[in-house]
């Protein structure tokens, strides 16, 4: 039998991605392995986002070809936005073949046919349809499980590239959804994410998305329900209604501000105004008391001015997220903000990166040490990476918390005291 190893890079629909290839993969009689010396093909799952993650996996791409000297009927090929987005370009980066992110159906058969001749194959179309029904992905992990329910984004960000990698927006038939959310349950994995690029517009005949938040709430087997990603101007009133009345629905929301300046935010496309995003978390705070928020932030923006650089700044000062994911702005061919005159120096995104990053840091510790002395629920997940007399697990609010305990506790919910906060990291006692 084959074995196909997969290396993935970028969100998490290309973590789900990835499963789905594996599942395709298995059912034409390859087997998936963790160890990239047993493999006869290698696949990187590619991500577009920033320059930076394309060099790294080009890099990555650099470094394993050697292996094709030592096992000449090694395959590595390509998948995910970087492909969609080069196609046959990679070509020449000496990889056998490139599969967009519509047609992984076609795997078996491209690697079939590359055991007859070998030959660079390119398969990017775009189907504008494809949400590769009847496709059960082979969950990866133990506990937690993604639940793809719509692909595609429509709302074109002018910084961003993924409308042009991943297309229109399609979503998932519901019967579907909660026919896959319920095996996943029984199969053990009790956290469930309900996954798409802007899961706010999920929309399949008459139920949208707070609906099927509510549906997907009924299901029994599962114990934990979340969902990525969040686009501020969708997020509903009935939606935070529907957060706020479920009992599985977690108390953790992403929500990707961006930006706190509204010449910025017009700019970038976004469809709110600053005012607007803080209300939206007000009314979350209102309705969910203890919802954790973590967002996205790009710093040097095209045009973005000192003055509106630190609108970011007090912005964050003002909501004091959780967590927050910080990127210097990336340029990216074919996007509309690439070709906004007023670059900001690559100097001057690093030291506002660095600065926000900074005020962060700060922020959430004091938000994690603010939850000393409380007592939450943790799902156990593994032993601690430092001792196997101590488990870790994440709390609803997405807190890694780390205590001690034996293996025999990993799978279960337990209720633990919060005695200390480390980093990013909760420290605690059970209470039973
Ligand atoms: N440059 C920097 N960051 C970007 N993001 C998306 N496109 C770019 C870009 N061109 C960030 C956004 C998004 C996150 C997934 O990546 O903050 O929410
Ligand atoms: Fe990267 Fe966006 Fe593609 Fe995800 S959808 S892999 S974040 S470019």
């Amino acid at each position: 039998m084959k074995q196909v190893f997969i290396e993935t890079y970028g969100c998490q629909m290309n973590v789900s991605d990835s499963e789905l290839v594996i599942s395709i993969l298995e059912n034409s009689g390859y087997s998936h392995t963790d160890e990239i010396e047993q493999a006869d093909i290698i696949i990187f799952n590619t991500c577009s986002v920033r320059e930076h993650a394309e060099n790294r996996v080009l890099g990555r791409i650099a470094n394993e070809l050697s292996r094709k000297k030592q096992n000449t009927d090694l395959k590595i090929g390509v998948i995910g936005c970087m492909a969609q987005r080069m196609g046959r370009n990679l070509n020449n980066k000496d990889v056998d073949f490139v599969v967009g992110v519509d047609q992984y159906h076609k795997l078996p058969q491209i690697l079939a046919e590359l055991d007859e001749k070998s030959q660079f194959i390119n398969e990017t179309t775009i189907d504008k349809k494809q949400i590769y029904p009847d496709i059960y992905p082979t969950h990866q992990g133990n506990f937690n499980a993604f639940v793809t329910i719509m692909r595609g984004c429509n709302n074109f960000c002018t910084y961003c590239i993924v409308p042009y990698t991943r297309g229109r927006e399609r979503s998932r038939p519901t019967e579907d959804i909660l026919a896959e959310i319920d095996r996943v349950g029984q199969a053990g994995f009790k956290d469930v994410t309900l996954l798409g690029q802007n899961v706010n517009s999920y929309h399949y005949q008459d139920v949208n998305f707070a609906k099927l938040l509510q549906k997907a709430d009924q299901i029994d087997s599962i114990k934990r329900l979340r969902f990525v990603t969040s686009h501020p101007k969708d997020l509903s009133d009935e939606v935070i209604g529907v957060m706020a009345e479920s009992d599985k629905v977690c108390e953790h929301l992403h929500l990707a501000m961006q930006s706190g300046n509204d010449e910025v935010l017009r700019r970038m496309n976004r469809g709110y105004t600053a005012a607007h995003f803080y209300e939206i978390v007000q009314k979350l705070r209102a309705a969910i008391p203890n919802i954790a928020i973590t967002t996205d932030i790009i710093a040097g923006f095209p045009g973005e001015t000192d003055e509106q650089f630190m609108d970011t700044y007090k912005m964050m000062q003002k909501i004091r997220f959780d967590y927050a994911f910080t990127f210097k702005y990336s340029p990216r061919a074919g996007t509309k903000a690439a070709q906004y005159p007023e670059q900001i120096p690559e100097e001057t995104r690093l030291k506002r990166l660095q600065k926000l990053i900074k005020l962060q840091q700060q922020i959430t510790l004091e938000k994690y040490q603010e939850q000393i002395g409380k007592i939450k629920e943790i799902y156990v997940e593994r032993l601690s990476k430092k001792s196997d007399k101590e488990v870790a697990g994440k709390s609803r609010d997405f807190k890694i918390t780390v205590f001690p305990g034996s293996k025999a506790l990993i799978g279960k919910f337990v209720q633990v005291k919060i005695t200390d906060a480390v980093g990013w990291t909760l420290r605690g006692e059970l209470t039973e």
